[in-house]
């Protein structure tokens, strides 16, 4: 009886933790801002096109329609960048391009592996305008 009741409690504090836990899953802006200027910035700027595109205003911007004149991998792309999209696309953008368009590489030679390091620049660009 004792046993049962410590259980159900167990089981109760573990679900509360896990909801406490939930926002750092879905990614910090200031956090992300720094992975930002560690990760990105060498090759992307908000505002200008660098060796990369512009990427102030890129979460629900159509993919390769900055004014950037070296896309590769996302000329043609038909959709709009979603958080998820995002996500895909950091991990692994040759991977990416495979799955979503009709080009076989990409000229972003970079991959973000850490899942923790990627939600947390994807808040970054929500709020990057
Ligand atoms: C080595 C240079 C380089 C680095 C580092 C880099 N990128 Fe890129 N990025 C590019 C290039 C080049 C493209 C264009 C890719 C293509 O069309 O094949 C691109 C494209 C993108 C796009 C698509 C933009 C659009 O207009 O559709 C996003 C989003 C993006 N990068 C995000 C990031 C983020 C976030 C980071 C850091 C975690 C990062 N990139 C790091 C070079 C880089």
């Amino acid at each position: 009886m004792l046993r049962k009741a410590l259980a159900a409690i167990g089981i109760a504090v573990a679900v509360s933790m896990s909801f406490a836990s939930a926002p750092s899953i879905a990614g910090d802006a200031a956090a992300g801002e720094d992975v930002f200027k560690k990760k990105c910035k060498s090759c992307h700027d908000l505002e200008k096109d660098k060796t990369g595109p512009a990427l102030g205003g890129v979460v629900g911007r159509k993919a390769g329609s900055a004014e950037f004149k070296r896309y590769k991998g996302l000329v043609d792309a038909d959709f709009e960048w979603t958080p998820e999209l995002l996500d895909e696309w950091i991990k692994d953008p040759k991977a990416f391009v495979e799955a979503h368009t009709q080009n076989k590489s990409t000229s972003m030679t970079f991959k973000l592996a850490d899942d923790g390091q990627r939600a947390d620049v994807i808040e970054y660009l929500k709020t990057a305008k």
